[in-house]
């Protein structure tokens, strides 16, 4: 969609809410409205991070669209990273049975994950992605000029992402960088709509997107409550480590492909400061039983046998999985 057709909608639609968090609205909310010719629509600011992708920050956000009287005509734009076009989507598929939603991601991993593909979401109980429904936004307007703002933590947090299309599809993505992540944009935008399309409600082919997310998700929720919570991308990194390990074990990958993303590993966390020990290890299984990918309590792994040959539902014994987080944490300690 053009920029004028979406301004078009924007004009058309009975009101536009701008939802985003504290950070993104001190940078880009005026140039955005300015930029989408919508001055008149209504902000909506929620405190930034993971802790408040909440259902208490969900309530706030739909009494703000019901306190200024929003019907099914009206067109909610999610300016910011994932934790914003997950929450938004969230509330904008629910409000009223479902009101229609413009995604304009503003870190790397919104751009090249998790704004696009309709899943969305909040956490809940202190568990990653609990309670969401799958939903599509009628846009997501990609531009890089927002990365100009973004904290270069939160960059290298998108870069994991980009790593995991690397392990999963297309082998040229391990080589992405700080420097030249720009350059793979548009390669990782088209790998996650391509599975999207094969597999919206992620049955089969879909699922390899959660290569690392497994125990990934657990350790991102394990962290969530620490001085310093580990991000999203952080997490997925180290979660990718433990799956290329226990692909190693169970499906023949090659072990020089664990040991080439050491050093990746490292520098996608050099920006982290938590450390761990053989002690968090059943701190972050407790957190493994609540992951959706689970079935019938089994813990199912997206494993590669080759780079960009993944292979879905694999079922790990818990002792395997525990290795893999032991030997996680030794590595991380050498
Ligand atoms: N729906 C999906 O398919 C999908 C896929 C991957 C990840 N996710 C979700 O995405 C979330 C992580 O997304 P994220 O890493 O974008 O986190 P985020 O949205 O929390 O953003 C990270 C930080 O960057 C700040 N920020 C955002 N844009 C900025 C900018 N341009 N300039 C300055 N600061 C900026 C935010 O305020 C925040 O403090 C997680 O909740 C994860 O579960 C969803």
């Amino acid at each position: 969609m053009r920029l004028e057709e979406l301004k078009r909608i924007l004009a058309d639609a009975s009101q536009v809410f701008v939802l985003t968090d504290e950070n993104v609205a001190m940078y880009w909310l005026p140039e955005l409205k300015h930029w989408l010719d919508c001055e008149r629509a209504v902000e909506i600011v929620v405190k930034a991070g993971e802790r408040n992708k909440t259902l208490d920050t969900a309530r706030l956000v739909w009494d703000a669209l019901l306190k200024h009287g929003a019907d099914r005509h009206a067109v909610l734009v999610n300016l910011g990273g994932g934790m914003i076009t997950d929450l938004g989507g969230f509330v904008a598929s629910c409000y009223q049975r479902g009101i229609r939603f413009v995604n304009v991601p503003t870190t790397l991993l919104a751009m090249v994950d998790a704004a696009i593909g309709g899943k969305t979401g909040v956490d809940f109980e202190g568990c990653k992605n609990q309670i969401g429904v799958f939903a599509e936004p009628v846009e997501v307007m990609i531009s890089p000029v927002y990365l100009s703002t973004l904290p270069e933590r939160d960059l290298y947090s998108g870069l994991a992402e980009m790593v995991k299309y690397g392990f999963i599809d297309d082998s040229d993505m391990l080589q992405v960088n700080e420097c030249n992540y720009e350059q793979y944009l548009l390669r990782a935008g088209e790998i996650k709509k391509d599975l999207v399309e094969r597999d919206f409600k992620e049955e089969g082919p879909r699922k390899v997107l959660n290569f690392g997310h497994t125990l990934g998700h657990a350790l991102e929720s394990y962290t969530m409550n620490a001085a310093d919570p580990l991000t999203h991308g952080e997490s997925v990194a180290m979660g990718m480590w433990c799956a290329l390990w226990l692909s190693v074990k169970q499906c023949g990958l090659d072990e020089t492909v664990l040991d080439d993303y050491g050093p990746t590993l490292r520098m996608l966390l050099s920006l982290a400061t938590t450390e761990f020990d053989a002690e968090d290890v059943d701190g972050v299984l407790a957190y493994l039983a609540h992951d959706k990918k689970n079935l019938a309590g089994q813990t199912l792994f997206v494993l590669l046998e080759d780079i960009a040959d993944p292979v879905w539902d694999q079922e790990v014994p818990e002792s395997l999985v525990r290795q893999s987080l032991e030997a996680l944490f030794a590595f991380l300690n050498q």
